[in-house]
């Protein structure tokens, strides 16, 4: 049977291997997907090790995804352009890494979410790698503005000057939260770490356009600080993460097997779990 794992540290907490089961269970294929907890200096040696054992490829997590770039022969575009990989192919020619976590916020926010971004204004918060790995894929629906905000307004402003030969019919934007008062978005996307610390970002009022969505690339039981701030300032959707979770899983399962499963199935089935 073929082989695929999530590998990471820590990994116990990781909803990977029921999603790809979910997935290899809809499309009948036959395959087995495990957890591996590498540690934390022999990330590569597992990697060799589940390879020469048979695998065909791995799903990477925290905090190895720019190590996963690192030991990749070969890189899709969208890994060269994150700077990281989360999805490893063994193949006869090497070790392909794919960036799947971008394609899977834009699949939920137009599969799940009904949401459009061509031709809309579009506010990215954060700079760090979960910004930079959504900004290729978005800037690919051809939003009318794109803008990155960070609270170190200088990261903000590296990152829009390495995508400035993407953004062809869109306006891309760098600044700190104080500059972002007096405009207004359609979508919000937060993409910084704030949620990990029980914080949301601090950003000025009047952001959310009238039907505007808030987005977190968080997810949880509850609604993250982010989320709660943004119903607090009348945004008129709001959304976490998990569907982007599932989107990512569904991309690296379709990149392997040449399928595309059901996300909409397992996507139920977790937001059940989560309660
Ligand atoms: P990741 O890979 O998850 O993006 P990272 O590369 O460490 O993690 O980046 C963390 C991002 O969250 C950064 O944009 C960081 O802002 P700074 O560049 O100013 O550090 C942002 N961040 C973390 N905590 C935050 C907070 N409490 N409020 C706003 N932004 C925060």
């Amino acid at each position: 049977m073929d082989r695929y794992a999530v590998i990471g540290h820590p990994i116990a907490h990781s909803k990977s291997p029921r999603i790809h089961a979910a997935f290899a269970r809809q499309t009948g294929q036959a395959l087995c997907y495990e957890a591996i907890l590498a540690p934390l200096d022999g990330f590569s040696a597992s990697v060799h090790a589940f390879r020469a054992a048979g695998g065909r490829g791995m799903n990477v997590t925290v905090p190895f995804k720019l190590e996963a770039f690192a030991l990749a022969d070969q890189h899709t575009p969208r890994a060269r352009a994150a700077g990281a990989v989360n999805t490893l192919s063994f193949n006869s020619e090497g070790i392909l890494g794919d960036n799947t976590d971008g394609a899977g916020l834009v699949r939920d926010l137009s599969v799940h979410l009904g949401c459009t971004l061509k031709g809309r204004r579009i506010l990215l918060l954060g700079a760090g790698g979960a910004a930079r790995g959504a900004l290729l894929p978005l800037l690919d629906e051809q939003p009318a503005v794109l803008t990155i905000a960070n609270r170190t307004p200088r990261k903000a402003q590296e990152l829009a000057s390495r995508f400035a030969g993407s953004a062809a019919s869109t306006q891309l934007h760098a600044c700190g939260f104080e500059a972002l008062a007096g405009q207004q978005f359609d979508l919000v996307i937060n993409a910084t770490a704030a949620s990990l610390a029980d914080a949301a970002p601090a950003l000025p009022g009047g952001l959310y356009a009238p039907g505007a969505l808030a987005y977190d690339m968080m997810y949880g039981r509850d609604d993250t600080p982010f989320i709660a701030a943004a119903r607090a300032e009348g945004a008129a959707r709001t959304a976490d993460g998990l569907g982007m979770l599932v989107e990512q899983a569904a991309e690296s399962f379709a990149l392997w097997r040449g399928l595309r499963p059901d996300s909409s199935a397992v996507l139920a089935e977790l937001r059940r779990e989560l309660g």
